[in-house]
Formats: C-alpha cells, sequence, structure tokens
C-alpha cells in the first residue's frame, strides 16, 4: 500500500490520537486539582489508551512501508468550568474522532486497500465503546445536576477504572 492519501490520512490520525492523549491529560489534571482522584484516574487511564491508539498508526504505517511524518501536537483546552463540560467536550471529540476513522475507511474502501479496511476494523468497534464510556458517565453527571454526594460516588467508581494495554492487529 502506497497510495499518498491514504498514508497522509494515518499521519494525521496518529496526530490526532496523540492530541486526544493530549487534551485528556489536561482533563486529568483538572480533576485532580480538585481532588476528584477517581475522575483523575479515568482520565489517566483513557491518556494511556489514547497513547495505545496513536502507536497502533505509528507501527501500521511502518509496518506497511508508509512514511511517518510526525508533526505537532496543537494545545488542548486547559481550562474547564464544571465536571459535565468536560464530559460534555470528551463525548464530541470521541464523536469528532470516530468520524476521522470513519473517513479513513472510506480511503480505504475507494482505493481497494483491503489490508487497510481490516486494519481499520479495531478502531471502529473501539469508537463505539469510547463513546459510550464517556457518553455514560455524562449522563450519570446530568442526572446529578451538581449535587455533591453524586459527584463523590462517581468519583468512587471511576477510581476502579484500570488500564489495560490493547493489543490492535496489525499493529504489532
Ligand atoms: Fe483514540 Fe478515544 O479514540
Amino acid at each position: 500500500m502506497q497510495n499518498e492519501q491514504m498514508i497522509q490520512a494515518i499521519n494525521d490520525q496518529v496526530n490526532k490520537e496523540f492530541f486526544s492523549a493530549y487534551f485528556y491529560l489536561a482533563m486529568q489534571t483538572y480533576f485532580s486539582s480538585m481532588n476528584l482522584d477517581g475522575f483523575a484516574n479515568y482520565f489517566r487511564v483513557q491518556v494511556q489508551e489514547e497513547r495505545d491508539h496513536a502507536l497502533g498508526f505509528f507501527n501500521y504505517l511502518n509496518k506497511i512501508g508508509g512514511k511517518v511524518t510526525l508533526s505537532e501536537i496543537k494545545e488542548p483546552q486547559n481550562e474547564f468550568s464544571s465536571p459535565q463540560e468536560v464530559f460534555e467536550l470528551a463525548l464530541k471529540h470521541e464523536q469528532f474522532i470516530t468520524n476521522s476513522i470513519y473517513e479513513l475507511m472510506n480511503i480505504s474502501r475507494e482505493i481497494k486497500d483491503h489490508t487497510t479496511e481490516i486494519f481499520l476494523q479495531w478502531y471502529i468497534t473501539e469508537q463505539v465503546e469510547e463513546e459510550e464510556n464517556m457518553g455514560r458517565v455524562l449522563n450519570k453527571l446530568k442526572l446529578i445536576n451538581g449535587d455533591g454526594a453524586g459527584l463523590f460516588m462517581i468519583d468512587s467508581e471511576l477510581a476502579q477504572r484500570v488500564y489495560v494495554p490493547a493489543v490492535i492487529p496489525g499493529a504489532v
């Protein structure tokens, strides 16, 4: 696979996934500063997952002989007004990433790059989970509507999240 459009799009996706890690690191910092350690843990795990996603695209590109070009990672939003705002932004960002991966899939289908199409399958499935996870916490935050006791309950739940390294077929 040496289609320039596909290679460029995968390079862009490496950047977007690293940006995701950066963005979620800012969210982790926000929650740490509020002493909401469970929320901070949730984003600490999320940062590690995003790094795995980025390296998955990076490794795949190397494996198929495409040229990796690392570009600047833009500055993320660093200030947030509430936990609910954080999860609204996180869900919106995941929806953006899903659309970006759909676009990669569209290109691979257009150029009949079946290897990349199979590789992208893992990410398509992963995005369902990513949106679901962010949406689930957001809904709980809406339900408690700023109630302190409710916030601490969600915080305790999110403290349980554990990082499991992603095994991405085609990228190891
Ligand atoms: Fe790498 Fe959260 O999508």
